[in-house]
């Protein structure tokens, strides 16, 4: 417990994912788990595997694919969750199995309607049956930080003795303030048997904005597993920021004395990569990564930074992998520059997808003079994004203006090998693209936000077309560049349809119910 060094235990793919509009496919979870392991995390929550196929399908892939950290599966206390997990995780180098049952008054009453003495018999015979499977188990008492702090130590202590080897105790709905978190610790580590043995863990959400202070209180008062995500990803406002507290930790090393294994020059591609990825902006003022976090507008400030750059800025933006200078690419760059570029910028693609990356560049650079970083990021996504589409862009017209009706046609091919058209008219030409796409999929989703913006700079830049939409109270999101904004909201619109579409099919393909969703009392459990 006296170690100066604290764990990374990155859950951007399993709390992260929970948020509203982050949802990946796996092409995207692959990708988020490799500059994950880049940035040097100690371990990778991957995903909840009982949650749906697709969640145990990517929580296998990372744990097959990305080795280095130890990659980790959620469960609740039941067997089948486990072993879902169990099995999920069981071919990584490091695996581990995430065991979590709430031990709050409030859950044990009205969610799980169970007294204390069956919380404590669920937790300690799901931590033995994890241990069986997998030797590395950590246990959360979920709510841990409105739970009585007596029957918390109780919990700990008897999990710890069923084999758990992390306790991580969370503060669930970002309730706690840090000194009163620190003190849960402090009480933990006084009262629990065995608890030298075991690391300590805080999983902090960001409810009242306290998810990085709780954090950090914790450590002081002996975690050393801090749960985190990138950009602050997560459930409501949020997990505790990855980037923050790695950088809070080692700015004020003279206050902490406390070290990650972090490579913070990856901290700004890792937040650049998932915010690609899921489509959720980060914040312009957002700290350490936001646009504004190294930018200086008074002139007092600015006058200060040119005398003496420590006036006004504690970090260095190269620092955390933020250049000032932009490095550009044109027409007469090669094959061996761009695939470096594309690693810097955090992509991990195969030779095909490296080579198809090469040919869009090539025609790209013949239309702008110079290629941005956010040229070459829109590339190397489309390649990610250009997973398993059910329908594809052919061709996409539309008219607009004061004096007419506006109205579009699109021509899309679908998987199966038959193009649809279809025209429509909307209240402008985007609508009109929307409705065209919805007529010719048979997919209706409900828009919630659209925007457009240019990725680069001048005035060949390229236009990026975010959309977010509603299916089945789902928030699905989609991203796309083109350097015509018509075509870029088109293909944006068409990913959200494509992700509808492929959900759909595997629902139908896998209409199998398992035994825990048929399981009322389980079903309750979460
Ligand atoms: O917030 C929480 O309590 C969780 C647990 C599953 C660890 O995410
Ligand atoms: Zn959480």
């Amino acid at each position: 417990m006296s170690s100066q060094h604290v764990k990374i235990f990155d859950t951007t793919l399993r709390d992260g994912e929970q948020s509203p509009g982050a949802s990946m496919n796996l092409a995207e979870k692959l990708q988020v788990a490799h500059i994950l392991k880049e940035l040097g995390v100690d371990i990778i929550e991957a995903g909840f595997p009982i949650a749906s196929p697709g969640d145990f399908e990517s929580v296998q892939a990372i744990a097959r694919e990305v080795h280095g950290p130890i990659i980790c599966g959620l469960a609740r206390c039941n067997p089948a969750d486990i072993d879902r997990a169990g099995a999920a995780v069981k071919d990584a180098p490091l695996p581990r199995i995430h065991v979590f049952l709430a031990t709050s008054a409030i859950h044990r009453e009205f969610k799980l309607r169970m007294a204390k003495e069956e919380i404590l018999r669920r937790a300690v015979e799901g931590v033995k049956r994890a241990r069986d499977l997998i030797a590395d188990v950590e246990f959360s008492p979920e709510d841990a930080s409105r739970t009585e702090l007596e029957f918390l130590a109780e919990v700990v202590e008897k999990v710890i003795e069923a084999g758990a080897t992390t306790i991580n105790l969370p503060d669930t709905v970002g309730y706690a303030t840090p000194e009163q978190y620190g003190a849960i610790f402090a009480y933990i580590r006084k009262h629990v048997r065995g608890i030298e043995n075991i690391t300590l863990s805080a999983h902090c959400h960001d409810d009242l904005g306290m998810a990085v202070a709780n954090s950090l209180s914790a450590i002081q008062n002996g975690a050393r597993q801090i749960e985190c995500t990138i950009n602050g990803i997560g459930e409501r406002a949020g997990n505790c920021a990855l980037e923050e507290v790695v950088m809070a930790l080692r700015t004020r090393a003279d206050y902490y004395g406390i070290d990650t294994t972090i490579n913070a020059r990856k901290l700004y591609p890792a937040s650049r990569l998932l915010s690609h990825v899921t489509g959720l902006a980060v914040q312009r003022n957002k700290a350490v990564v936001g646009q504004n976090a190294f930018a200086h507008e008074s002139g007092i400030h600015q006058d200060g930074m040119l005398k003496e750059r420590r006036t006004y800025e504690i970090m260095n933006p190269e620092d955390v992998g933020i250049s000032r200078t932009e490095l550009v690419l044109g027409k007469h760059s090669g094959r061996h520059a761009l695939r470096q570029r594309v690693s810097d910028l955090g992509y991990h693609l195969s030779e095909e997808q490296l080579n198809r990356v090469f040919e869009s560049f090539k025609t790209l650079a013949d239309k702008k003079k110079v290629v941005y970083d956010a040229d070459i990021e829109a590339l190397a996504e489309a390649q990610i994004h250009s997973g398993p589409a059910v329908w594809t862009l052919e061709a996409v017209t539309c008219t607009g203006g004061s004096a007419t009706i506006p109205s579009a046609v699109v021509a899309l091919w679908h998987q199966e090998g038959r193009i649809v058209r279809e025209a429509a008219y909307g209240d402008g030409p985007v609508d009109a693209v929307f409705k065209a796409i919805d007529l010719a999929t048979g997919i209706h989703v409900n828009l919630i936000d659209f925007r457009i913006r240019s990725v680069s700079e001048g005035e060949d830049a390229q236009g990026e077309a975010s959309v977010e939409a509603m299916y089945q109270d789902k928030v699905l999101s989609g991203r796309a560049v083109s350097t015509d904004i018509v075509e870029a909201a088109a293909l944006a619109y068409l990913q959200v349809t494509n992700r509808v579409a492929l959900r759909n099919r595997i629902a139908l393909d896998r209409v199998k119910p398992t035994e825990v969703a048929a399981d009322p009392e389980l079903r309750e459990a979460n």
